[in-house]
């Protein structure tokens, strides 16, 4: 039985579509003091919860409903198709927490594994107390892409070329290039020119994450004279602005799966964890 999350419920449902699966129909209650109650009315021998943890309530939803699950299944099965605080996998000043790490060992008290879908750095897999797979998800995103011209499949900095080829790849032809990105800060990003001739050409850019908007747009500032910008990304967070940053960057389209459930979520990502459950 599939157990969804309240922010995961499209790729729940496609999911259980995939696994022909049943999905819960989980019950919510607020108290007045603003905390949740969760209730998972079915399940059978085997759950599995499908949450993106996109918000610290969504966390605690996660927590919930595992352990409510776990009164009623003999296996609990974690799908984590966005895992928030990912990007947050060292502590970058003394004093901080490793807050990937953190979530992952409270998420691995309630399941018996876990799977996430293309987490920011593969070694977070290793954060969790029980058995972690990590997912590709990236190769559907180049279903929605039009035919392109001369098409050039970039990434923003060198850690997202491997999903830049990937989607190169499903698309079937085009070049691959990528950026050098220095983050001075959250919004702050500056993107090193690159050399590939971009005039004339589509040039698709491919990241993991869209989140602010600020990578993205600032590597659209570098290029030059493109006939048609894309965007294409495994998580379409698209935090506060960053889909009017786009806009007014001059893209054409952008495209995200369904880990994050947005209006530009054109692709699911059950189809890529279904085969691996
Ligand atoms: C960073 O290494 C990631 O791959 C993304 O490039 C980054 O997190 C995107 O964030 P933002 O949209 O806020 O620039």
């Amino acid at each position: 039985m599939i157990v969804p999350g309240s922010a995961s419920q499209e790729v729940a449902a496609a999911l259980a579509s995939e696994l022909d699966e049943p999905l819960a129909a989980v019950e919510y209650d607020w108290f007045a003091d603003g905390e949740t109650l969760v209730r998972v009315p079915d399940a059978d021998d085997r759950a599995i919860v499908v949450a993106s943890t996109v918000s610290d309530s969504a966390h605690v939803e996660l927590l919930q409903l595992q352990d409510a699950a776990r009164q009623r299944a003999d296996e609990v099965v974690t799908v984590l198709p966005y895992m928030g605080y990912g990007r947050q996998d060292e502590a970058f000043e003394p004093g901080e927490p490793v807050s990937a790490r953190a979530m992952a060992r409270a998420i691995s008290t309630g399941t018996d594994r876990v799977m996430t879908v293309n987490p920011h750095e593969a070694s977070i897999a290793d954060f969790f107390e029980v058995p972690c797979a990590t997912v590709d998800a990236a190769g559907r995103l180049a279903d929605p892409l039009p035919d392109l011209s001369d098409p050039l499949f970039l990434s923003p900095d060198a850690g997202a070329i491997d999903l830049a080829e990937t989607v190169r790849d499903a698309y079937g032809g085009g070049a691959v290039d990528y950026f050098e990105k220095v983050r001075h800060s959250d919004t702050d990003v500056e993107i090193r020119p690159n050399d590939a001739s971009t005039a004339g050409r589509d040039v698709v850019l491919v990241d993991d994450i869209v989140a602010t908007g600020s990578t993205m747009s600032t590597a659209i500032d570098q290029l030059s004279a493109p006939e048609r910008v894309f965007v294409t990304c495994v998580h379409p967070m698209l935090a506060a602005n960053a889909r009017t940053k786009l806009a007014t960057a001059g893209v054409e389209a952008v495209y995200g799966t369904d880990t994050i459930e947005r209006a530009v979520s054109a692709v699911s990502a059950a189809p890529a964890i279904a085969e691996s459950l």
